[in-house]
């Protein structure tokens, strides 16, 4: 199988709030980013990693990774969704298109392998998810609870997410022109009438979005070291 991974790495971390974007935060000896690149590209089966970076990002080059001969980058755009469709526009049309988020450096091979050995039973794609843990409340504008919602069909979607280059390319064209909401791949997947297939991830694969989501990677990074 021609797998190519996509690489969304053009946001600026905001929630984040650190002084550089958060992807290039230091976890251990290396950069968020540098832990997820180096997951990708040592992994045999992906061919071409595409990185998305911003139009302003001087942090890049300066990655020992930014010279591997599988890497490739481009410039992302305004939305997460916009980074991903310039990456998939350089993408191998007859590949499939592995898409991982940056600031997800606790990703595994054995993740990886997952999601590639289970898309085969979903024509559509498929992406790593995690079924949701706690009682879940849909809650009223002034904050009170409404009902409880059914934890049973609840899963979080995680990254990677596995899909054709090129229906993934058209239905994030359509679904960002219709003016839809894409949060993920599979969202537009959806949005188009797809029906992709959930398959259960680590729930440490987690994505670093606030000052405390660092130090829960530095320890599952840690403890993927001393189990490997
Ligand atoms: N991303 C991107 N292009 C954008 C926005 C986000 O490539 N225009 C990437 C981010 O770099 C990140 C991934 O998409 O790897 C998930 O997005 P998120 O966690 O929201 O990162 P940021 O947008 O950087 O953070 P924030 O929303 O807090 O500003
Ligand atoms: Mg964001």
């Amino acid at each position: 199988q021609n797998l190519v991974a996509i690489v969304p790495a053009a946001g600026i971390g905001s929630r984040m709030g650190a002084d550089v974007p958060k992807q290039y935060l230091l976890l251990g000896k290396q950069t968020i980013l540098a832990h997820t690149l180096d997951c990708l590209l040592s992994h045999s089966a992906i061919k071409q990693v595409i990185v998305a970076l911003n139009p302003q990002d001087t942090f890049f080059q300066q990655l020992t990774q930014a010279s591997h001969p599988k890497l490739m980058t481009v410039i992302g755009g305004d939305e997460r969704a916009d980074s991903v469709l310039a990456a998939l526009q350089q993408a191998d049309a007859k590949a499939w298109a592995l898409v991982h988020d940056a600031a997800r450096p606790c990703l595994t091979h054995g993740d990886i392998d997952k999601l590639i050995a289970g898309v085969s039973l979903y024509e559509q794609g498929a992406i790593l998810a995690a079924p949701v843990r706690d009682t879940m409340k849909r809650a009223n504008a002034d904050g009170t609870i409404s009902t409880t919602v059914d934890r049973a069909h609840l899963w979080h979607a995680l990254t990677p997410q596995l899909f054709p280059v090129v229906t993934l390319k058209q239905n994030l064209i359509e679904a960002l022109a219709a003016g839809a909401t894409v949060t993920d791949e599979a969202s537009a997947m959806e949005w188009a009438g797809c029906q992709p297939g959930l398959i259960s991830g680590r729930a440490d694969n987690i994505k670093v979005t606030h000052p405390d989501d660092l130090h829960l990677a530095a320890l599952f990074l840690s403890q993927h070291v001393s189990t490997t």
